[in-house]
Order: C-alpha cells, then structure tokens, then sequence
C-alpha cells in the first residue's frame, strides 16, 4: 500500500505584531476581554503578499525535506485570500521557487483550507498521479478585514505554513480523514465585498463586512469538529487515549477547551498557539504542526488528531502517522525582506487605504 508521508516542514510568520492593546487604540475593546473571550494575545500582519509568505514556507519545507525545487511533482495552495483568480497563486510561488516541474491547483474551502490541500495532495500521491507535493496553507486575511468591526477585527492574523509529501511503502501521513460541510448554516459566516457576486454591483471588492455569527460559529465548531474526530477513530479502531497529541484548529481557545472535554483530552496533549497568532484561518492547522514539531512536543511515530473547521461551514479531522524523522534535514536562507513597520502602522495603512 502506498501513503504520503511529510518529509518536510516550514512556516513563514510575517514579523509585524499586532497587540490586543494596538486594537484598543482604534476599536471599542481590550486586552482582558479579548485574553478572557478569546486566548488570543498578539497576530502578525503581513507587508508583503499571500504568495510570498507561502514561498518562503514551501522553502522551508523543502529544505527540511532535503530536496530542491525542481524535485517538486504538484503544488496545492490553499488560502481564500489569494492575491489573483488569474493567474492562480500557486504559480506564484511554484515562479518564486523556480519549482518548474510542478502541476499547480489553488484551494479554497476558508480555514480548512490547508488541511483540505492535504487530504487531496495524499489521494493524488496515493492515486499515482504524483509521486510528491508541496502543500501549503496560507493567509493574509488583514488586507480584507473590516476593521471597524471589534466582533472580528480582534479575532484573525496573517501568516502562512507548508508541507513537503512523497511516496512512501510504510504506513505514514495522513492515514484515516473525515471531510464536511455545514452547507445549511453557510450564511453565518458571510463576507460581503469579497468574490465575484460583489461586481459590477456598485460595491467595490475588497470593502468588506462581515456577518459573523460568533457564537452559532462556536457551537457548530464544536460539534463539527468533534463528529469528525469520532469518525476518523472508528476508522482508524483508535480511541482518544491512544492519541499522542491533538492538534486542533486555533479559531478561540475555549472552543479547543470544549473540544478537549468531549475528547477526555488532558492538557498536556492538547497543543496551543492562538496566544501567538489568532485565527490565521487557512494558515492555522498546518502552522500548529509545524510549531509542535519545533517545540519537541511530536515523538518519532506518534498519532496525531488534527480537528479544524472554517467558513462553509466546513469541518474536517486528520489523523497523521508521525514518521521516525522530527528534525529538518536543512534549512534555507530564503527569507521575507525586512519590514520597518509595526502591526498597527500596517492596519492604519490598510485603512487609510479603504477611505
Ligand atoms: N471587545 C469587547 N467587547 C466585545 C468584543 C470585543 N472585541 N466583541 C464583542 N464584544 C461584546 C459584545 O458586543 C457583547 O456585548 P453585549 O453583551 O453588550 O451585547 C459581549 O461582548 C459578549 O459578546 P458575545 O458575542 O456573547 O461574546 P462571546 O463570548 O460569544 O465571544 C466570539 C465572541 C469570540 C466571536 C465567540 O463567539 C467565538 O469565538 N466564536 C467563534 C469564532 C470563530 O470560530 N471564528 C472563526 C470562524 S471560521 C474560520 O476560522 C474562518
């Protein structure tokens, strides 16, 4: 039987940080209710485009992988923030890595995306159609927000993470996922000004408001992302006790916290970055792993329970088999250029912009 296993790993945080107490300069709110609602401490804010902070992760991936770019067999990017319908974003990236041998296939399914972008990239090198990937997640969600809006403006970062997959014999990768979607509840999580059904209509793109639901999203959060794990166990003969780590979708730390009661997770097996980044949609999941690898929390051969959800509402849940390799092989100069500017002067831009 073959699997995808990951050989590669890397992520790409924009350096700029955004405090909860930057948003209180300029929106009705502060850092103990967004602490307390929330989790979340500081986002980072991206100078440079979606494209580009997916570049400088697939670099990183690679080289953790040991390989070059024209290795490259398909590059999958997923993102609902890309920077072009046409040309599509990963031909950006597959340009920027000089990756001249790769197939390239945008994807949008909002913050599942980079977990989706898995699941397909494993089915395509399962099905033979390639013998490696390069999968990205990534988002630049600060260009769209509405940030006269504390009910979501407080809630999302920029940033970006990516995964090297190749052929392997031995039961490794994605080994058991469950996909869904919410289609029903779809309009609770809905931005006006942002895709083709605004032209043309005297709405300008891009002037975005968002209708968020947060707590209709809360709840079916919750039972989505619980269903899918449930079903990925049945799958798999598992039970949660005999998961090493959950690495979960970082949308609201007490969403993750109602999520790890029904699991009978303990806290130590549950891992946390939302302090660091917020919701960084479909940066989160992937961005996570690669943060759990890093910080020595994922053994060689370890199962890990990966739950997300997003706008759709979709939901899915992937159950990894950690392979014997938790350390890059290499690293990689490529990096971002410098930025002179704070996460709050870029936000001020951004808005100044929209006036
Ligand atoms: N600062 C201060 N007060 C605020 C803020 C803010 N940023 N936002 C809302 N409030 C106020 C509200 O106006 C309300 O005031 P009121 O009682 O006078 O009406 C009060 O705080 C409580 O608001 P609630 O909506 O009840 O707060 P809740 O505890 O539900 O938290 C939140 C809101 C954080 C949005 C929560 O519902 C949530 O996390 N939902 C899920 C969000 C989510 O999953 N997002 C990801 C979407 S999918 C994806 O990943 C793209």
């Amino acid at each position: 039987m073959i699997y995808a296993d990951i050989t590669g790993w890397g992520k790409c945080a924009p350096p700029a940080i955004l405090t909860n107490a930057d948003l209180s300069t300029f929106l009705d709110t502060d850092d103990a209710w967004i602490v307390s609602r929330t989790g979340m401490k500081e986002r980072r804010i991206s100078h440079v485009p979606v494209s580009d902070l997916a570049h400088v992760a697939c670099a990183r991936a690679l080289a953790a992988a040991g390989k070059s770019a024209g290795d490259v067999d398909l590059i999958i990017f997923g993102s609902c923030t890309f920077d072009q319908m046409v040309p599509n974003a990963s031909s950006r990236v597959q340009q920027l890595l000089a990756a001249d041998n790769a197939a390239c296939i945008d994807l949008n399914t909002a913050c599942t995306s980079g977990m989706y972008a898995l699941s397909v990239a494993t089915a395509m090198i399962k099905a033979g159609s390639v013998k490696n990937a390069l999968v990205i997640g990534a988002e630049v969600t600060s260009v769209l927000m509405d940030w006269s809006d504390r009910d979501v403006a407080v809630l999302f970062g920029d940033g970006a993470a990516a995964f090297f997959l190749e052929v392997k014999e031995e039961k490794s990768g994605v080994v058991a996922e469950s996909l869904g979607c919410f289609g029903k509840n779809r309009d609770i999580l809905d931005v006006t000004g942002w895709g083709l059904k605004y032209a043309n209509k005297g709405l300008v793109l891009g002037e975005t408001k968002w209708n968020f639901n947060g707590q209709e999203i809360f709840k079916r959060a919750v039972v989505g992302m619980s269903r899918a794990c449930d079903i990925v166990l049945e799958k798999e003969g598992l039970t949660y006790e005999e998961i090493d780590l959950v690495i979960p979708h970082q949308a609201n730390l007490r969403i993750i916290d109602a999520l790890a009661k029904r699991m009978g997770a303990s806290e130590e097996k549950v891992y946390i970055n939302i302090h660091r980044y917020g919701n960084i949609s479909a940066a989160t999941t992937p961005m996570a792993l690669v943060e759990a690898l890093e910080e020595g929390r994922v053994a060689p051969e370890s199962k890990l329970l990966l739950p997300a959800f997003g706008g759709g509402l979709t939901w899915s849940a992937h159950l990894l088999h950690w392979g014997d390799r938790i350390k890059p092989i290499g690293t990689t100069d490529v990096d971002l250029p410098p930025c002179d500017k704070t996460g709050l002067q870029l936000v001020q831009e951004i808005i100044a912009a929209k006036k």
